[in-house]
């Protein structure tokens, strides 16, 4: 998962101890986490453990939530082995262990949301849940309308069944042979638009996600980002958990 990470790490992230002197109160079994004494360095943990420092939790983190309108060639992670852009790279004045809820292509800009709260995230990226993806991409071709009636039955594609709940073309440039899409999921599976649209033989040329639930890029540019209010944040988990089939 994308939000775990090294015990000490956290620990010293919390202000308890240097890393080092983390490592050695792990490896003394002064820690618990989530009321077991762990003693093993490597182990992973997440925002929502319960971790105690000699008896103590340590502080956790506030719940923060942001948009951020992820530009193109932008990797969706919190850090990069190669030393390539990465997302929170955007959000450089926030001191929060926040990740992305989901991600989006290196090619692929517009909305995403970023959060330290795990329990939030996975409700938000459960399939079932059925919030709103909704994308405008650019195919080289033209497709038809049986085409965007493939795309809302579903399509199998290297064994993933790939469905959207709406895909309409928006508008058309016969010289350029090109066409802008507008399509809406509620899954998020790895590439899913790409693939669809690949499967279909019209090659996606640009790809954007405009709203996400009702969260839009309203008066933003590429690279802007934004707290979520928390009318927004309520309103996003409340979506989440009306639509738990
Ligand atoms: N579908 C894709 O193909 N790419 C994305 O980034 C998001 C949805």
């Amino acid at each position: 998962m994308a939000n775990m990470e090294r015990l000490q790490k956290v620990i010293a992230h919390a202000g308890v101890a240097s890393r080092r002197k983390a490592e050695q109160l792990i490896v003394d079994g002064k820690v618990k986490v989530n009321g077991e004494t762990v003693t093993e360095l490597g182990t992973k943990v997440t925002p929502n453990d319960d971790i105690e420092v000699n008896g103590v939790p340590i502080d956790k983190e506030e719940p923060v939530y942001f948009l951020l309108y992820k530009p193109r060639g932008v990797i969706s992670s919190v850090k990069d082995d190669k030393g390539r852009k990465v997302v929170t790279d955007y959000l450089p004045e926030v001191q929060e262990r926040i990740f992305p809820i989901g991600r989006l292509d290196y090619d692929t800009s517009g909305v995403l949301l970023l959060t330290n709260d795990g329990d939030f995230a996975n409700l938000l990226m459960h399939p079932s849940h059925e919030v709103d993806k909704e994308y405008i991409v650019k195919t080289k071709g033209i497709p038809s309308s049986d085409h965007m009636k493939k795309l809302k039955k579903g399509i199998s594609v290297d064994g993933d069944y790939l469905k959207a709940v709406h895909a309409k073309v928006m508008s058309t440039e016969s010289k350029r042979n090109t066409a802008i899409v507008k399509v809406i999921l509620h899954e998020g599976k790895n590439r899913q638009v790409r693939r669809m649209f690949d499967a279909l033989g019209f090659p996606v040329d640009k790809l954007k996600r405009e709203r996400y639930g009702m969260i839009g890029l309203h008066g933003m540019n590429a690279g802007d980002y934004r707290p979520l209010k928390p009318h927004e944040v309520k309103q996003l988990r409340q979506l989440a958990e009306e639509n738990v089939k």
